[in-house]
């Protein structure tokens, strides 16, 4: 029988299929659970440097209209707030290490190194294995120069390594610019894990009433293409370990991914239409997937099909249509 445990960012997993950053890892109750359904380590739900920055200003707002702000006061309620935000996301933690075998990995959802990255020490100190930073920065800033938000991605991880004596890995979106030279670079920074891509919440029209409604939040399968084009051009080349996120629902989705070279693979959209008990479904075809194929483990294959293996990258950076493949 195929044995599915590897290896991410130097920890033990136990399954290759890692639950990913999602209302759903915010709760004790559906950590045990994920466990138990085989999940290979748990991604917890972002805490954002946004939503800190928000409770901070209410704050400030209430303590102006109660009449008392002296510089004293303010240096008070902002550490007092700072402390409660944190202390609901370290119990998460602490309980989840209390009752979980696999690893637990904090989140941060970041676009700037400024202010938080002291927050790391919290983190590990509660017991975290890992941290990932969820790396937000929306390419939309007309007034950014090209490269700098490479450069912020980059200040963000050096900022948050100084502090930490635990694995920290990043998650990023497809927008950089010469994305395949970006991830390298990131990698050659001191992480030892990226999750290629983050999946930005969009925007769509009703044609109907011509408003702007949200466009469905849950992936759908067939976007799995561009991590699997992405991890495949770049896991030969980068310096940490790759785990892909955006599309994976099945198990066969999961061994495309490895092919590509991944360490494993990161799932919301799936778990949540389909319960938690999807990651026992996806870890059975997996394992049936690799029995088939005589793949005794996770190594025998991981790359197989990755740039670096097949020497032969047409079919993997081909952006035009041939004609063959249009319709006509
Ligand atoms: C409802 C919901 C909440 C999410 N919250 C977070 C979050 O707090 N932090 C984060 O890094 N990613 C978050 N994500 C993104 C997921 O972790 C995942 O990377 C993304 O949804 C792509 O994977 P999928 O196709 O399996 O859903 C969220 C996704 C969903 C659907």
């Amino acid at each position: 029988m195929a044995n599915l445990s590897t290896t991410y960012m130097g920890l033990n997993l136990p399954s290759p299929i890692i639950a990913a950053s999602s209302g759903l890892t915010n709760d004790i109750k559906n950590l045990i659970e994920l466990e138990a359904c085989g999940a290979g380590a748990i991604v917890l739900k972002s805490l954002f440097e946004e939503e800190i920055i928000l409770e901070l200003d209410r704050r400030l707002h209430k303590m102006h209209s109660e009449n008392y702000l002296y510089p004293e006061t303010y240096d008070y309620y902002e550490e007092h707030d700072v402390d409660d935000t944190l202390t609901e996301y370290l119990r998460l933690i602490y309980d989840a290490k209390k009752h979980l075998q696999i690893p637990v990995i904090a989140s941060i959802n970041c676009v700037t190194a400024h202010n938080w990255p002291y927050f790391t020490k919290y983190l590990q100190e509660a017991g975290a294995d890992a941290i990932e930073l969820n790396i937000s920065i929306f390419p939309a800033n007309f007034d950014a120069s090209l490269g700098q938000n490479e450069n912020t991605t980059l200040e963000i991880i050096q900022a948050v390594l100084k502090e930490a004596t635990i694995p920290v890995s990043i998650k990023i979106s497809p927008y950089f610019s010469n994305l395949a030279q970006s991830i390298i670079e990131f990698s050659k920074s001191g992480i030892k894990g990226m999750a290629l891509f983050n999946r930005f919440f969009s925007p769509d029209y009703d044609t109907d009433t011509l408003e702007i409604i949200p466009a469905p939040i849950f992936s759908q399968p067939g976007e799995f293409t561009l991590p699997l084009r992405w991890i495949a051009i770049t896991s030969g080349k980068v310096e940490c370990d790759l785990v892909a996120t955006t599309g994976i629902s099945d198990g066969n989705t999961v061994a495309k991914m490895i092919l590509a070279g991944a360490k494993g693979v990161q799932v919301a959209s799936t778990v949540y239409k389909n319960g938690i008990n999807q990651i026992q479904i996806m870890n059975n075809d997996l394992k049936q997937w690799m029995d088939s194929k005589e793949f005794a483990d996770i190594e025998s294959f991981r790359g197989l099909l990755g740039y670096a293996k097949t020497g032969n990258p047409a079919g993997l950076i081909r952006t035009q249509f041939m004609k063959h493949f249009a319709g006509k």
